[in-house]
């Protein structure tokens, strides 16, 4: 499947500094405030089915049927990429001469998002002072006419929504409000009025997923964690750059970097910044090795399959995960009501950091399921299996 050298993995889409895009107005490069942010890209390695997909999305006329989507969510596991990837893609897409609004908002368990402030500042900040924010979908659709006559395409509002703190557990009923609210506005304004195109990055993915459920007008690009080869040439190539994982050539000797990814990655799958994380504070104690790594990866790892490890004292519940987890990388099973009901009931009790998540209204798919893969004493050939390895 994943054929490429390493080398030629990476692609060189460096925005630049955003005064060199002479004919592309510099606002749509702006990050609120921030230049750096928006023109500073990783090296990619291609997720050729996830890009392609965005890219039909953001090139195609605006609403041309009513089968194409309106608004996409673009979902995943936290840290593989998401943002790195629909970063590429906008800097890509400005280059070619079209216009990008990027917008950055967080969230917290039960507080309110303040869209109609986001997106009218953005858009002030874009030298549309003398309107109201309440006018916010006149500002927006002025935005667009512009773009389309010297542009010929739609606006591209691109939304990353974060959560305020990782560690923040978001309840069915939080996912349920934020959803709703991201959703009626994301169909307002690209649906009901077509002022946009809009694409939707949210962390969380029970949020994700009742979109996709109660919004049949938009779509669901669940980004897939990068397979093992690409993971380890990603790390080592940023490391090399002394980017991101620039720790990683500190505390570990050159023949042990092999064999210590391989280790994180049959526990944490393709999450890049967790294992950031965790290189930098084994440097930051003075620490290094391979042994001193791998125990923090252990410690991280144990944290993250405790709440499976409880679960699988209910023999019913073991059944349903092996099922689960024997399915398919992510997870797809068949439908049933049995297999439904133990999903709902699994779902209700830990939406956020779920152990499942619905990938489409039909199937149930596992999140980590490599987890529960390693519970079961099957890892590294699951893997394998999977075509991850
Ligand atoms: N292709 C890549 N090359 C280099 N670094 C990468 C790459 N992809 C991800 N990273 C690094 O991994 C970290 C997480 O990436 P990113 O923010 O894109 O993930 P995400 O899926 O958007 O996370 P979140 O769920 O928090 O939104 C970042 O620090 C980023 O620099
Ligand atoms: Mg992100």
């Amino acid at each position: 499947m994943h054929e490429h050298s390493p080398q030629g993995l990476f692609r060189s889409r460096r925005a630049g500094s955003p005064s060199s895009h002479s004919k592309v107005p510099s606002w749509l490069l702006h990050e609120q405030g921030s230049e750096e942010g928006w023109a500073k890209t990783e090296p990619a390695p291609a997720r050729p089915v996830e890009e392609e997909y965005i890219k039909d999305f953001i090139n195609s006329p605006q609403r041309k049927a009513l089968s194409t989507p309106s608004f996409l969510v673009v979902s995943g596991s936290q840290g593989i990429g998401k943002s790195t990837m629909l970063n590429n893609l906008m800097c890509e897409h400005v280059k070619n001469g079209k216009k990008v609004l990027p917008l950055k908002m967080s969230s917290r368990p039960g507080e309110d998002l303040k869209l109609n402030e986001a997106l009218p500042k953005a858009l002030q900040a874009v030298n549309l002072s003398r309107y109201h924010l309440e006018q916010v979908e006149y500002m927006l659709e002025r935005v667009n006419e512009t773009s389309k006559r010297r542009t010929g395409s739609a606006v591209v509002v691109y939304l990353q929504l974060t959560t305020k703190s990782r560690g923040d557990k978001f309840s069915r009923d939080a996912c349920d409000d934020i959803a709703s609210t991201l959703g009626a506005f994301a169909r307002n304004i690209t649906y009901d009025k077509a002022a946009c195109k809009f694409i939707l990055e949210v962390s969380v993915s029970a949020v994700a997923d009742i979109i996709k459920e109660r919004f049949n007008m938009s779509d669901l690009v669940l980004v897939r964690p990068l397979p093992f080869e690409d993971f380890t040439s990603v790390v080592k190539e940023v490391a090399k750059q002394g980017n991101g994982f620039g720790t990683l050539n500190k505390v570990l000797a050159d023949d042990k970097v092999a064999e210590v990814l391989k280790y994180y990655y049959i526990r944490a799958g393709g999450n890049f910044r967790d294992l950031g994380e965790i290189l930098r504070n084994v440097s930051g104690e003075g620490q290094k090795g391979a042994d001193a790594v791998i125990e923090r990866v252990e410690q991280w790892y144990m944290r993250r399959v405790e709440p499976i490890q409880r679960k699988l004292d209910d023999q019913e519940v073991k059944d349903y995960l092996l099922k689960v987890a024997e399915a398919d990388p992510m997870g797809y099973l068949p439908k049933s009501d049995k297999d439904t009901k133990m999903a709902l009931k699994l779902l209700r009790e830990e939406p956020a950091d779920c152990t499942l998540r619905s990938t489409t209204s039909e199937t149930v798919a596992l999140k980590h399921w490599h987890f529960v893969a390693k519970l079961f004493q099957e890892d590294e050939q699951k893997l394998r299996d999977a075509g991850c390895m």
